[in-house]
C-alpha cells in the first residue's frame, strides 16, 4: 500500500502520468493513469499535458512516446525491456536491405528502433496495419517490417505481396498448432482469439484476429462465454476484469512454461516505477536529428487512425 501512496503522491509532485501496456503485470495496469495497446498509447502520449511520462511497457515504446513529446521528460522502468521483434531488425542490416529495393515504400511496424523508423515511409500498429496498407496504391511494391508474421496475414488479407523482413516476436512466435488445436477439443465452445503476431498456422483457426484493445473489445461484445486466448498473457487481467463471468484459456506454447510471458514487459515493477519518479531515473533520449526523422512516419499513421 505504501508504495502505491508513494508513487501518488510523486506523480502530482512531478506533473507526471504513467503510462501502460496491457502486457505489463496486472498491479501496473491497476495504478496507470492510462492503459492501452501501442495505438492508444502513442495517441495519449501524443496529447497529454503532462511534463513528465513514465511508460511501462517496453524500450520501442517509450522512444516513440519521446519522439512525439521532445521537450518532455520519458522514463522507463527498466531500460532492459527491449523486444525480441524490434530486436531482429538491426539498423545496419535494414540499411543494406532497403538499398536492394529503393523502389519500394516502406510500411514499419511500431515495434522497431527508433534508428528504423526514420527509414520508414509510414509506421503501424496491430490496430491500424490493415487500413495504413490499404493507403497505398494496390500496385505499389512495399516492404514490410519487422514482423512476418502480421505481415503475411495483411498480405493475405489484402491481396498484396509485400516484401517481409524475416522477424518475429518470441512470444507469438512459439504458439504451436497442436496446443490450440488441443484446447479447442477440450472446450468446443470457446472461441479462439489471436494477436496477428502469431502464425498462419495458429490464425487458421482463430474466430477472431486483433491487437490487443482489438481482442479485449471483442471478448466484452461476444456472447461466447469461454475464450482461448492466442497472445500475450497481461491482457487477462483486462479480460477477466471486464467481463468477471466468462472464461479464459490462454493458449501456452508448452503446458504451465508461462512461456507466454513476455520476460520484457513482466520487467516493470511498481518500484522502479517509484525510483523513476523519485529519482528521474531512466531517461529516454534521443538526437535531435533521429526524432525528426522518425516522427514524420509515426505522424502519418497517427493522422491516418
Ligand atoms: P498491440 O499493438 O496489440 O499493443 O501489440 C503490441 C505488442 O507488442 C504485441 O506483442
Ligand atoms: Fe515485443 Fe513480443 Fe514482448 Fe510484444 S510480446 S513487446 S512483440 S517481445
Amino acid at each position: 500500500m505504501n508504495i502505491i501512496e508513494d508513487i501518488n503522491r510523486l506523480r502530482k509532485e512531478k506533473n507526471a502520468v504513467i503510462l501502460a501496456h496491457y502486457y505489463t503485470n496486472p498491479e501496473i495496469q491497476d495504478i496507470a493513469d492510462f492503459l492501452g495497446d501501442s495505438l492508444a498509447l502513442s495517441q495519449y502520449a501524443q496529447q497529454t499535458r503532462a511534463k513528465m511520462i513514465v511508460f511501462a511497457g517496453v524500450y520501442f515504446m517509450a522512444e516513440t512516446a519521446k519522439i512525439l513529446n521532445s521537450e518532455k521528460t520519458v522514463l522507463i522502468p527498466d531500460p532492459a525491456s527491449g523486444c525480441s521483434l524490434a530486436d531482429s531488425c538491426k539498423a545496419e542490416d535494414f540499411v543494406r536491405f532497403k538499398q536492394q529495393y529503393s523502389d519500394y515504400k516502406v510500411v514499419t511496424y511500431i515495434n522497431c528502433s527508433a534508428a528504423i523508423k526514420t527509414m520508414s515511409d509510414i509506421v503501424c500498429t496491430s490496430s491500424n496495419a490493415v487500413k495504413i496498407v490499404e493507403s497505398f496504391p494496390k500496385n505499389e511494391k512495399i516492404i514490410f517490417a519487422p514482423d512476418k508474421n502480421l505481415g503475411n496475414y495483411i498480405n493475405n488479407l489484402t491481396a498484396r505481396n509485400m516484401l517481409l523482413w524475416d522477424g518475429s516476436c518470441h512470444v507469438h512466435d512459439a504458439l504451436k498448432a497442436e496446443t490450440v488445436i488441443k484446447l479447442k477439443a477440450q472446450n468446443p465452445e470457446a472461441k479462439l482469439i489471436a494477436h496477428p503476431e502469431c502464425q498462419q498456422v495458429i490464425l487458421q483457426f482463430a474466430d477472431f484476429i486483433g491487437s490487443t484493445t482489438h481482442l479485449l473489445n471483442y471478448t466484452q461484445k461476444s456472447e461466447a462465454k469461454t475464450f482461448i486466448v492466442a497472445t500475450e498473457t497481461g491482457i487477462l487481467h483486462q479480460m477477466q476484469a471486464l467481463s468477471p463471468h466468462k472464461k479464459f484459456i490462454i493458449a501456452e506454447s508448452e503446458d504451465f512454461c508461462e512461456c507466454n510471458d513476455c520476460k520484457y514487459m513482466k520487467l516493470n515493477t511498481l518500484e522502479k516505477i517509484k525510483d523513476c519518479l523519485l529519482y528521474g531515473k531512466n531517461e529516454v533520449n534521443l538526437d535531435p536529428d533521429t526524432i525528426e526523422k522518425a516522427k514524420k512516419p509515426i505522424i502519418k499513421m497517427l493522422e491516418l487512425s
